[in-house]
């Protein structure tokens, strides 16, 4: 048995992808798997969807109370006064290669904006929160250009007055949205702010223990999100719709996924044991989107494809499923997907990350060598 590496003892199994394992405490959101609900700071996601604009909750995230009218108002304001992309950012993103990656885009986007940030290791915890607000303010508009500049456009400034939502659709487009789109786009957000010891979040409270900075957090966060089992799952469930073309190559497609061994993008889930609540209330956004866009083929497909994996493998959808063909109606390219799932999740992951440096410690789990002991070594001479 190593000495600096204890091996845990018998009787604690190891639990792969640490299923099941209570890493911290958290007061942010609660996850409940076994009821299938999600609670940010006390309320369900069912009392806040349609009513509480991602402002609210961001601010609810943040401060653990939704805000008064005039907190509300401030709050605002604040957003709207850190939506300005700096020109030296604005400069290098330009220099990145146009066709890659749009997650690698942004996780090079918010590495700049740090190093950007005379108080990037700074560690007071108004800092943190300084930076924080700020990032919630600039990743839709990071976002925004990105697309703009894989598209070969120009980027476009953002404008007062309007919404969170509404101003990365203008600022994307170049036009504003109807007030449908960003309606839709702002439940996306609220509906995505944040879902406790997810893969990206614990990734960014792990290097905010190290005491290492905000944005290395968030550019973890970020790198983690990029993976198709988490967040690159929105994107690549718009594929499969896209790959199955009409409701009637829904089952062909699956009997098709079965026979390849292939998995369904945007249906499992390591914690609900039922489906996910945040599909349940997408899936009425994107059904009105469906039905008012002219074009209801993608929510069509979704539901039968729902339906056709249900039936061959008692699959639950995720909160990917139906942000799909949200994201799709509400005119975002599918490679901008997963950076629209940051932009919701900052919200959170700030949170978190807030929450780790105010009580924080190490994370440094064990693991269980199961390598090879006691070689004797040879000389270089010796070997073959
Ligand atoms: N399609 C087909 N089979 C699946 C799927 C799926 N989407 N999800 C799980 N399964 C099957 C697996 O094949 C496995 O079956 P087996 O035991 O016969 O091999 C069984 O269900 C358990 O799968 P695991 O991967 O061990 O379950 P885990 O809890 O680790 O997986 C995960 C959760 C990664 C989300 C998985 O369901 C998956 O890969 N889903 C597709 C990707 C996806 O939608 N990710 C987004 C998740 S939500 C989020 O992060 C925002």
């Amino acid at each position: 048995m190593s000495v600096s590496e204890p091996n845990p003892p018998a009787a604690e199994p190891v639990r792969k992808g640490l299923e099941g394992v209570v890493a911290g405490e958290t007061s942010i959101s609660d996850v409940d798997g076994q009821n299938c609900q999600l609670i940010y700071r006390g309320y369900s996601i069912e009392e806040l969807a349609g009513k509480a604009s991602y402002e609210e909750v961001s601010f609810l995230l943040f401060f653990d109370h939704l805000p008064s009218r005039s907190e509300l108002a401030d709050w605002i304001k604040q957003l709207e006064s850190l939506r300005t992309l700096d020109p030296g950012l604005l400069e290098i993103l330009k220099c990145l290669p146009q066709k890659s990656n749009a997650m690698a885009w942004l996780r090079s986007a918010i590495s700049i904006l740090g190093q950007l940030d005379s108080e990037e290791d700074e560690e007071a915890l108004e800092v943190i929160q300084r930076k924080a607000i700020r990032t919630v303010a600039m990743l839709p508009c990071i976002a925004a250009a990105i697309g703009r500049l894989r598209a070969g456009k120009l980027v476009i400034e953002a404008k007062k007055g309007l919404s969170h939502a509404a101003n990365f659709l203008y600022m994307l487009h170049g036009s504003e949205p109807t007030t449908e789109q960003a309606t839709a786009l702002d439940a996306y957000f609220v509906l995505l702010a944040d879902h406790g010891f997810n893969a990206s979040t614990f990734t960014a409270r792990t290097i905010l223990g190290t005491k290492s900075d905000y944005y290395s957090a968030i550019v973890g966060a970020i790198g983690s999100l990029k993976g198709p089992l988490h967040g690159a799952a929105n994107r690549k469930a718009m594929e499969m719709l896209l790959e199955i073309g009409s409701p009637e190559q829904v089952v062909p497609y699956v009997q098709r996924t079965l026979e390849d061994h292939k998995r369904f993008m945007g249906f499992g889930h390591r914690v609900y044991k039922g489906e996910d609540p945040r599909a349940k209330q997408l899936k009425g956004v994107a059904k009105q989107l469906g039905e008012t866009s002219g074009d209801p083929r993608w929510f069509e497909i979704s539901e039968n494809l729902q339906k056709a994996v249900w039936e061959a493998k008692k699959l639950y959808i995720n909160v990917d499923f139906y942000s799909a063909s949200l994201l799709h109606y509400v005119g975002i390219p599918t490679e901008l997907f997963t950076t629209m799932f940051a932009c919701a999740r900052v919200a959170g992951w700030s949170a978190h990350v807030m929450e780790q440096a105010r009580d924080n410690r190490l994370i440094r789990p064990l693991a269980l060598y199961v390598g090879k002991r006691d070689l004797k070594f040879v000389p270089l001479n010796q070997r073959s």
